[in-house]
């Protein structure tokens, strides 16, 4: 059984995505969920699949006796990073080579780096007047949207198209991919 921790920052649309995609693989287990936001509605959403979610502050998350004790204790295996808007710190990194993954509503390289999540990738996209936008599957290393790429996906965008509408069509391409990709990486693991 392979035990993954999913880290949110927000509305975790992806969470609970991949909470019920792989929730059909019995090879695979949402041990928890962490959040570094009091409230956010990713915590409404482990709670709905009787997931234990933990929220921290930036000590903790920084603290090797802090979230990384914890990660050890709950024998974690992979760490999924679904809309997480920290920098992982080095001592994660280091205990977890190659089992931390992340998505980026880009192609990156471009439209990455710190500052870059959410609607301000799309409106970047749309103000460029770029003819596509996607999502890029990485693992995580040490700085922003920098770890090796595992995967990307295209989608249109047209003059027409806003910032909303650039998230609607990149969120579809979250859904339609995140969730078989860390899947297919767990079982090369
Ligand atoms: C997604 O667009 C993802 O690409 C980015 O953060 C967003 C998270 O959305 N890393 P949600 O919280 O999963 O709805």
């Amino acid at each position: 059984m392979k035990k993954i921790a999913i880290f949110a920052s927000g509305s975790g649309s992806n969470a609970e995505n991949i909470i019920r995609f792989l929730g059909q693989n019995p090879e695979i287990s949402v041990d928890s969920v962490y959040c570094n936001v009091p409230g956010a509605f990713v915590l409404q959403r482990a709670e709905k699949y009787g997931i234990p979610a933990y929220v921290f502050n930036r000590c903790e998350l920084q603290d090797p006796e802090g979230i990384l004790k914890q990660l050890r204790e709950r024998t974690i295996d992979f760490i999924v990073l679904a809309g997480f808007l920290w920098l992982i710190p080095p001592g994660i990194v280091e205990a977890f080579p190659g089992r931390i993954i992340n998505i980026h509503p880009a192609l990156l390289p471009a439209y990455g780096g710190k500052g870059m999540y959410g609607m301000n990738v799309h409106r970047a996209i749309v103000a460029a007047g770029e003819k596509e936008s996607g999502i890029t599957i990485h693992l995580v290393n040490t700085r922003y949207d920098e770890g090796d790429i595992l995967f990307q996906a295209k989608c249109p965008v047209t003059p027409d198209d806003t910032p909303e509408s650039v998230a609607d069509k990149v969120h579809a391409l979250e859904y339609q991919h995140f969730p078989r990709i860390i899947e297919q990486t767990l079982q090369q693991l």
